[in-house]
C-alpha cells in the first residue's frame, strides 16, 4: 500500500511560505488520453517467454540503454534480490572508455545476453555501445555467435538500430512507439529485466492499478497524486519553490531518485504554451545518507525546496545491534530499522519547525505491487503538474537539440550542414 503525509507541507505546521487547505482546487483532466496508462492493462505473456528463456540460459541479463531505456530497470534490480539465477548488469548508459573496457575485462562474455534498448534506434551512447559489442562477441566468441548473444529492443522503424538488428538477424523486441522513454518502466523494457529476476511482473501492474483505481477523482484530497501535483504547483506558483527533492530511507530505493530526477526534468522543463521557461529542478537523495550533506542546506539555506520523504513502514529483515556499552547504551537492543525511521522522522520534524514543506510517501514495504504503484504515483503525478504548468509533458526538445549537434559533431551525413555551422560557432 502506498500513501502521501503532507500535513507538513501546509498551513499551519508549515507558517511561513506554506499553501493552507483552501489553496486546493479540483482539476478536470482525462486520464484517457494517458498512453502510459494502456501500459498497466497489457497482456504480460509474451514478456514472460522472453523472461524465461534468458533466465534458462544466461547468467548475466546485460541492459544497454540511456535515460528511460535504463533507469526503470536500474530501479527494479536495486530494489529487489534476485529470485533467479541470472543477474541484471548495465552498460551503455555512458560513453566512459574506462567503464567500457572494465565491464569487458571483468566478464565472459560467454555468459551474457545484452538487450540493446533504443526507443528511437538512433542513441549515440546506445548504438556505439551496440556496437563495440558486436566486434567483442565476434572477437571473442566468433562472428556466428552475435546473435546468439544480442537482442535489440527499439520502437522506430527505419531506425539504425532497427536496421542492424536486422543486418545481423538479432531477435527484436518491439517497443510501444507511442510511449515516452521515460514512461516507459511498466513496459517490456522494465517488466522484462524485472521478469529476468524471477519476479512476479503482473503484480507490479496491480500495484499500478490500484493507484489508478484510487485516482479517478479530480479532488485532491481524494487523490494523492493529484495532491502531490499541486503542492508542488503552488508551492512554485505562488511561493518561488522551484526545487523539488526526493529522499528515499531507503538504499533499496536509492535508484529511484534517479528515476525520477528523469521523469520530473524531461517532462516539465520546458517552454509553456506562452512561451515562458517552466521548470521545478529535481534533486536525487538518500536518507540517511544526505542529512549529513544536503540536510544543512535544505534547513538554513534558502526556502526554496520541497522535500518528499519515502518512508519503507517494514524492512524484510531485521537488524539489531546486541552489543551493550556504557559509551552507547541508548543503542543497546535497537534495530536498524528503528534507527533509519527515528532519523527520517527527525529530519521531517526540524524542517517543519524551520518551516521548510516536507511530506512523506509510505510504502509499507518493497514488493512488486509498491514498486509498480510507486512508478505510476509518479508518472500520473508529473501528468498532473504538466497539465496545471500549460507544458507538453511528453516531448523532450531540449535533449533532442543535442542529440542532433552529437550526430552532427560525429560525422553523420544527413546533419553534414549543422557540422559546419556548429565548427564556425566553436571555433
Ligand atoms: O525520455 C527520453 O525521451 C530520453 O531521455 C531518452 O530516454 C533517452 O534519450 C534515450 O532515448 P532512446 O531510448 O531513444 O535511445
Amino acid at each position: 500500500m502506498i500513501t502521501y503525509d503532507y500535513k507538513y507541507m501546509i498551513y499551519p505546521s508549515i507558517k511561513e511560505n506554506s499553501p493552507s487547505q483552501y489553496d486546493f482546487f479540483q482539476i478536470n483532466f482525462s486520464k484517457e488520453s494517458l498512453t502510459f496508462r494502456d501500459l498497466i492493462f497489457d497482456d504480460t505473456s509474451k514478456i514472460k517467454k522472453v523472461g524465461e528463456f534468458i533466465r534458462s540460459k544466461f547468467k548475466y541479463y546485460v541492459i544497454v540503454g540511456i535515460g528511460g531505456s535504463d533507469l526503470g530497470s536500474r530501479v527494479i534490480a536495486e530494489a529487489f534480490k534476485s529470485k533467479s539465477n541470472t543477474e541484471v548488469l548495465f552498460i551503455g548508459a555512458n560513453t566512459d572508455p574506462m567503464e567500457i573496457s572494465d565491464f569487458f575485462e571483468n566478464i565472459d562474455i560467454k555468459d551474457c545476453i545484452f538487450n540493446v534498448i533504443s526507443k528511437s534506434g538512433e542513441t549515440v551512447e546506445v548504438i556505439s555501445n551496440f556496437l563495440y559489442i558486436v566486434s567483442q562477441i565476434k572477437d571473442k566468441l566468433g562472428e556466428d555467435k552475435v546473435k546468439d548473444h544480442i537482442i535489440i529492443t527499439t520502437a522506430e522503424e527505419g531506425s539504425t538500430l532497427l536496421n542492424l538488428g536486422r543486418k545481423f538477424s538479432l531477435k527484436i523486441i518491439e517497443g510501444k512507439k507511442d510511449v515516452g522513454d521515460r514512461f516507459s518502466a511498466l513496459s517490456v523494457i522494465g517488466l522484462l529485466t524485472a521478469d529476468v529476476l524471477g519476479l512476479d511482473i503482473d503484480k507490479f501492474l496491480e500495484g499500478a492499478k490500484d493507484i489508478d483505481k484510487k485516482t479517478e477523482n479530480g479532488e485532491p484530497k481524494e487523490n494523492d497524486p493529484l495532491m502531490f501535483a499541486e503542492l508542488n504547483f503552488i508551492n512554485y506558483k505562488k511561493f518561488g519553490k522551484n526545487m523539488s527533492v526526493v529522499m528515499p530511507y531507503s538504499a533499496k530505493l536509492h535508484n529511484f531518485g534517479f528515476w525520477y530526477r528523469q521523469l520530473w526534468a524531461e517532462s516539465l522543463g520546458k517552454k509553456d504554451k506562452e512561451g515562458n521557461n517552466i521548470g521545478i529542478t529535481p534533486i536525487a537523495s538518500l536518507g540517511s545518507t544526505d542529512q549529513h550533506s544536503q540536510i544543512q542546506l535544505y534547513n538554513d539555506g534558502p526556502n526554496d525546496k520541497i522535500i518528499t520523504f519515502i518512508e519503507v513502514s517494514q524492512f524484510d529483515e531485521l537488524v539489531e545491534i546486541d552489543t551493550l556499552t556504557k559509551e552507547a547504551d541508548y543503542l543497546y537492543k535497537k534495530s536498524f530499522n528503528d534507527i533509519i525511521h527515528i532519523e527520517r522522522k527527525s529530519t521531517s520534524i526540524s524542517l517543519m519547525e524551520n518551516s521548510r514543506a516536507n511530506g512523506t510517501i509510505y510504502l509499507d514495504k518493497i514488493n512488486e505491487e509498491n514498486i509498480g504503484g510507486l512508478f505510476y504515483f509518479f508518472e500520473l503525478s508529473v501528468s498532473y503538474l504538466g497539465f496545471l504548468l500549460g507544458v507538453d509533458t511528453f516531448n523532450q526538445p531540449g535533449v533532442e537539440k543535442g542529440k542532433q549537434y552529437m550526430y552532427a559533431l560525429l560525422g553523420k551525413e544527413e546533419f553534414k550542414d549543422l557540422k559546419y555551422k556548429l565548427e564556425k560557432i566553436d571555433e
